[in-house]
């Protein structure tokens, strides 16, 4: 729908009359918020309420109602009322151009994909990319996972030959690495282009001078590979996506397809890499637990669900706008303001920790998936790769540790997702030999052939097997760099 600075998605002028924003803003910036934004968000809760108005940066401009409370978060990502959209054409300042320059800005802006979209187009959009996860063979993607895994500790070797102790960044080395592998080779890419796919990600990523060029080599990227997969299908998650758009009411076009094959790569990575160091920085700071789980009295699932409530992966969602006025938590909110969702927060809201909040069973009512139409669709295959890749370090490196006390450690800003700069850890050098009996191949795919169309065309000559272990050995081996 078109928009412009004076009219919001629906074509209407903005009120001219808005309710002024709250006389106390706290800032959600700072060393207090990047350090321990756990006891900071708290501090809001005590200062403000479920509630806190708060600005992303000194001029003011830049701002949203911080929802800290578990409560308010599900009202809002629910959405039961209709009040809120994920669709950034909604923030009133974005289209007014009235934000100072901020490097969160560039991800608000809108794209035709079912990250924005809402009602139908949201159920349109996102239904071949859900049909096709469903067609994954979870048993054989975990192979995939192990081997892939396995090919980055094998990468760990000591510079200058083996020493009795060696020091990797986990971070650097592992997460960042291995949820973006097994993205890329679920969607079928061959070794080549998942490497230039990986540096463009990295890059638009980092927000550094490179980043605008990276993300339109990325956009490219996901046309070129949406297009192959339809000449020559194989067995991958892109071929299926074909295979079921083709069967549908309203079929996507391929920019619409390879927008959502970018997304679920750059979602799949993002909430994965912070999952995994989150992980690893709790069970090695926290002796009992990491105990529990070496001795088999604790699942490693456990560790994980623990770590959704107490350090959530994604941190902050930014964010939901309001299509009318409204209140909440007390404040008067404009059609157009800014909800930030805070699940960061929700681990130490009181209200969930009283009553019949019991610890000791299992709760997974924590909103670090989200919730709602725009809740994660792929829970399942997270949970996966995050829970293999952990299983594979503590099995191969027994002894891990943390090479620096925790408290050294510094931190990026967690406006969404929170990590360390750095994970540096030691373990004792050679790993664990390997007890899989189970190593993935390209025959045993993770993933069937989807149904070849019926066509008159002469026939395209179907994809070689992607990822011959070989050829992404050698991707693995070579790209350990951010
Ligand atoms: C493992 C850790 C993961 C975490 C913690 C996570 C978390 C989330 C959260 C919180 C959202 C909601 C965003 C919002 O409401 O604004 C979301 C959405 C999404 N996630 Fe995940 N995710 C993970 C893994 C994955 C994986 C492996 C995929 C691969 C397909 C994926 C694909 C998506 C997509 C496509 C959306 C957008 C859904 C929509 O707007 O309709 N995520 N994820």
């Amino acid at each position: 729908m078109p928009t412009n600075a004076s009219t919001n998605p629906l074509g209407e002028a903005w009120p001219r009359v808005r309710t002024p924003w709250p006389a106390r803003t706290a800032p959600l910036y700072g060393q207090d918020f990047a350090s321990d934004p756990i006891s900071y968000y708290e501090s809001l809760r005590k200062t403000f309420g479920p509630v806190a108005p708060v600005a992303l940066e000194e001029t003011g401009a830049f701002r949203g109602y911080l929802v800290l409370d578990h409560a308010y978060q599900l009202e809002i990502l629910q959405n039961r009322g209709q009040v809120w959209t994920r669709d950034s054409r909604w923030y009133r300042d974005f289209a007014e151009g009235a934000l100072p320059p901020h490097p969160l800005i560039p991800q608000l802006a809108y794209r035709r994909s079912r990250l924005y979209a809402e009602g139908m187009e949201h159920t349109r959009l996102s239904h071949p990319g859900n049909k096709a996860l469903a067609e994954l063979n979870l048993l054989r993607t975990r192979d995939l996972i192990e081997d892939l895994a396995e090919q980055l500790i094998a990468s760990f070797s000591p510079e200058g030959g083996p020493a009795e102790w060696n020091q990797v960044d986990i971070l650097d080395q592992y997460a960042l690495q291995l949820p973006l592998l097994v993205m890329m080779r679920l969607m079928g890419m061959d070794e080549g282009s998942a490497l230039a796919t990986g540096n463009a990600i990295h890059e638009m990523l980092s927000g550094g001078p490179g980043a605008q060029r990276a993300a339109a080599e990325l956009d490219s990227r996901m046309r070129a590979l949406v297009e192959e997969k339809q000449r020559a299908p194989g067995p991958d998650l892109v071929s299926w996506m074909h295979h079921f758009n083709r069967h549908s009411q309203s079929e996507l076009d391929t920019h619409e397809l390879s927008e959502d094959v970018w997304l679920q790569i750059v979602a799949g990575r993002g909430g994965s890499t912070t999952w995994i160091c989150n992980t690893v920085l709790e069970l090695l700071s926290n002796p009992e637990l990491n105990a529990d789980v070496v001795a088999g009295r604790c699942q490693m699932e456990e560790a994980m669900n623990r770590v959704m409530w107490v350090n959530a992966p994604i941190q902050n969602l930014i964010g939901r706008w309001a299509t009318q006025d409204t209140m909440l938590g007390g404040y008067p909110v404009n059609r157009g303001d800014m909800a930030i969702i805070c699940l960061g927060a929700t681990g130490a809201d009181p209200t969930m920790l009283s009553g019949s909040f019991d610890v000791s069973r299992t709760n997974r009512s924590h909103l670090a998936w989200g919730a709602g139409a725009h809740g994660c669709p792929a829970p399942d295959l997270g949970t996966l790769i995050v829970r293999t890749g952990l299983e594979v370090l503590w099995n191969r490196l027994p002894g891990l540790r943390l090479a620096v006390p925790k408290e050294r450690l510094t931190w990026d800003l967690p406006y969404m997702a929170r990590t360390p700069t750095a994970l540096p850890v030691t373990f004792p050098f050679p790993p664990m030999p390997l007890t899989n009996g189970h190593q993935w191949t390209a025959q045993q795919s993770f993933i069937s052939n989807p149904p070849r169309p019926i066509s008159t065309e002469p026939k395209a000559k179907p994809s070689e097997p992607q990822g011959r272990l070989p050829l992404w050995r050698s991707l693995v081996a070579w790209w350990p760099k951010r």
